[in-house]
Parts: structure tokens; C-alpha cells; sequence
């Protein structure tokens, strides 16, 4: 019942879910009557192989993660009642951010209740007027509404796009590069490691040599990649080598590319704890001292917002040191990732390559993706279809994510349901 003061919002609000619901376009919550695992039990669907989690290492789930947590409630209560600065820092934030670092390989890290936060708190807090901010067109959103805050909230920061991973030629980061010259401020490059909806990977070497030609900063944000790219789930600068060693753990067979020590570093990561690092939630940034250190100060996400529950602190720990003791973890993602693309591409469907966990099978019309993911249900897979305005009208997708916790008899259960479409 509209009161006088609602009636625009009402009447407005009626229209555009009326809209959402003529365009097939509203999305219906599901349950999910237990925990994140290789299947799912979904209320008024039954049990379900689930191929649309973030889930990668299967460490949802996984008993130490979810012990970590519990211990982490019994010993430091639910939450901090408290923003970092004022008294949120608990001892399980220096442990788990200490890890993070080695982890990443960076100087120091700093966590946030989540990788949106962290990075609504990058571009803002750390551009200053005359700085320009150059990003791929693909970016997350959260990214995208980092920039555009920057620019309200620091006049006079410059932004521009380079079309997605295209570092050279027209509307390429290369030329977005050239004609930040003419601005004098510190120039930031911001990519996502592996793009969400393609699940294709950044160029960072070349991007990086980019970088340093012009002299801009590097920004990579990896939640997709973290426990997935390079051979211990460190991330995609990994993969492509640009990374030392972990000190004090068992040195392993080279990384997948050799490692290319001129292609130098990446000056800051942000990324997810919502994914494969025990999918609970929350976020980071790692880079070097001064920039975490400008973050605590001055990061307005950090200074007016509660701390990272001390319980999450600690699962995420548990499923760091999990991923950095069982490196074989990933490599079981990785052989899944291999099987699953070669199978779903020999059952005739066009499927994006890459070496990541996410494996979009290009079906172009929104309406078919969405009717492809309600049938995959009822066979007792789940799969989201996604459609415009997510992806480009006319590259509608079924997303498939793979897991560490998914079986060979899983991926093929997934192939026969695509077959009977
Ligand atoms: C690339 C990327 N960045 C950031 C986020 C946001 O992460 P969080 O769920 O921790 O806010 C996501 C989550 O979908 C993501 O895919």
C-alpha cells in the first residue's frame, strides 16, 4: 500500500520489476539446504552436482577450514564491534594478513570484508588529482565503480579504457598509455588476472612491460586466480613466472611458463577470501608497505566500516596454509579444468580455451542460456546461464566452474546433461 510521501518510488519500483519480470530477466534466490561442496542440495530440487560455485579447492567444506572458523568464534567471539583503527585489529588479522603477504609474495597486505571493498578502497584512496587510471573494458564492476569514484571523490583524476586484453593498436592499453603523457601525475593500470565471464587471463608480462616503458603502476586483481593459476595457486602472476619461490617450503618442478625474472613484479594484487581461499568472505590488497600503510590510514572503506570477522581471519588462514601444504590440490583442479574442456568440446559445444577454472560454453540467445540452465536442474546439474546486460547481447553463456572437489564421474555427468539438451 503506497503511503503519499513512497508513491514515485512505488510506482517506479513496480515498473521496473515488471520490466525485469516481462524480460525474463529476474533472478530467483535458490536455497541451498547445506554446505558449499562438488554437490549441493537445493531446496525443492534435491541434490545437485554444482558447476557454478566459486568453490575451487573444494575447501568450503573442507573439516580443518571449518574447525578454524569455529575455534576462531570460541577464542575472539562473533565479531570485532569495532572499524581496524579504533580497537577491530585482532591478533588473527596480523596472522592471516603476514600469510597473505608471503603468500602473494608482496611486502604487507591488509584485509577488507570483502574484495569489493577492497577494491572500492584502492583507486580512491591512493589516486590523487592529475593521476589517470587506465582499465580494461572487461573489469569486474566493483573495479569499475572504484574508478568512477576516484574521480568524484579526488577531482581532476583522469580515467581512460583499453579494450579487453588488447595492449597494442587501436583503442589498446598501449595508446590509452601514450596519451596519458600529457597528464603528470602517477599513471595506474588496473586488470582482472582471469575475467570472470570469459575466464581468459591478463598478458602481465607484456602489460607489465608496458607499465614500466610509461612508468604507471600495475594494479592485478586475481580473485579467480588465487588457489587456481601458476603450480601453487598463487595467482596469475605465477603462472607467467613473475614471482620468487616461497621461502622455507619444498621447492617444486618449475612453474608452468619459465620464469621470466625481467618481467618484474606486480605493484599491487587485490582479491578474494570468497572463492577458492575458503569461501567464506572478505577481501585484500597486497603491494608494498607505504601503499597498505596510505590504506589504513586513509582508505574510507577500512576507517567507517567493521573489521573482518576474527573467526573468517581464521578459516582463510587454515585454507592458505591447506593450499600452500597441498599443492597437489591445484594440480587436481588443473587436470580437471583439462578433462572438462576436452569433454564438453567433444559433445560438440563451443567452449572458451583457457587454463582457468571457468569454461563458458558460447550459446549466444539470453532466453536459450537461461531455458539450457533450467533443463541442466532438472537432469541435477547446476549451471547459471548468464545473458545481457552481464555479457554483450548476443554471447549469452552457460557458465561451468570447475572444482578440485569435483570427480571425473561428475564432469562426465555434466557432459551427459549437455548432450541431452
Ligand atoms: C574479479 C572479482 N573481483 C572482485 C570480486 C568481489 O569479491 P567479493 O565477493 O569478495 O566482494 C569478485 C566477485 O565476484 C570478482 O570476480
Amino acid at each position: 500500500m503506497s503511503t503519499p510521501h513512497s508513491r514515485v518510488f512505488d510506482e517506479r519500483s513496480e515498473a521496473l520489476l515488471a520490466q525485469l519480470e516481462r524480460d525474463g530477466l529476474m533472478k530467483r534466490l535458490r536455497m541451498i539446504e547445506g554446505p558449499m561442496d562438488a554437490t549441493v542440495k537445493i531446496r525443492g530440487v534435491g541434490e545437485c552436482i554444482c558447476f557454478c560455485s566459486n568453490n575451487y579447492l573444494g575447501l568450503a567444506n573442507h573439516p580443518e577450514v571449518v574447525e578454524a572458523a569455529l575455534k576462531g568464534t570460541r577464542d575472539f567471539g562473533a565479531g570485532t564491534a569495532s572499524v581496524r583503527f579504533i580497537c577491530g585489529t585482532f591478533t588473527p588479522h596480523e596472522t592471516l594478513e603476514n600469510l597473505l603477504a608471503r603468500y602473494m609474495g608482496t611486502q604487507a597486505a591488509y584485509t577488507f570484508v570483502s574484495c569489493w571493498n577492497a577494491n572500492e578502497a584502492i583507486l580512491p584512496t591512493l589516486c590523487e588529482p592529475g593521476d589517470t587510471i587506465i582499465s580494461d573494458e572487461l573489469n569486474h564492476a566493483s573495479i569499475i565503480d572504484s574508478v568512477r569514484l576516484a574521480t568524484v571523490i579526488k577531482k581532476g583524476v583522469n580515467k581512460a579504457l583499453y579494450k579487453n586484453n588488447t595492449l597494442e593498436g587501436p583503442n589498446s592499453l598501449a595508446e590509452a598509455l601514450d596519451k596519458a603523457k600529457a597528464n603528470k601525475g602517477q599513471v595506474w593500470v588496473i586488470t582482472d588476472g582471469v575475467f570472470s565471464m570469459e575466464g581468459s587471463i591478463a598478458n602481465l608480462p607484456r602489460m607489465r612491460a608496458l607499465c614500466d616503458e610509461y612508468g604507471a603502476m600495475l594494479i592485478v586483481d586475481d580473485s579467480h586466480a588465487h588457489g587456481v593459476m601458476g603450480v601453487r595457486g598463487r595467482g596469475t602472476h605465477e603462472h607467467y613466472g613473475m614471482v620468487d619461490e616461497l621461502r622455507g617450503l619444498p621447492a617444486l618442478p618449475p612453474t608452468v611458463v619459465a620464469p621470466q625474472p625481467d618481467a618484474g613484479r606486480i605493484d599491487l594484487f587485490t582479491g578474494t577470501l570468497g572463492k577458492a581461499l575458503g569461501g567464506a568472505a572478505g577481501g585484500f590488497v597486497a603491494g608494498s608497505k607505504r601503499a597498505i600503510e596510505l590504506l589504513i590510514q586513509r582508505g574510507r572503506p577500512t576507517l567507517f566500516s567493521n573489521a573482518l570477522p576474527a573467526s573468517v581471519a581464521c578459516s582463510a588462514t587454515a585454507a592458505i596454509e591447506i593450499l600452500l601444504r597441498e599443492p597437489e590440490r591445484v594440480a587436481r583442479l588443473r587436470s580437471n579444468v583439462d578433462y572438462a574442456r576436452r569433454r564438453i568440446k567433444d559433445a560438440g559445444f563451443d567452449v572458451l580455451e583457457s587454463p582457468t577454472a571457468i569454461c563458458p560454453i558460447i550459446v549466444h540467445d539470453t532466453a536459450k542460456a537461461i531455458r539450457m540452465s533450467q533443463r541442466l536442474l532438472e537432469l541435477g546439474v547446476f549451471v547459471i546461464g548468464f545473458g545481457f546486460p552481464v555479457v554483450p547481447e548476443g554471447h549469452a553463456r552457460l557458465r561451468c566452474q570447475i572444482s578440485a572437489a569435483h570427480t571425473t564421474q561428475h564432469i562426465d555427468a555434466l557432459v551427459d546433461a549437455l548432450r541431452k539438451l
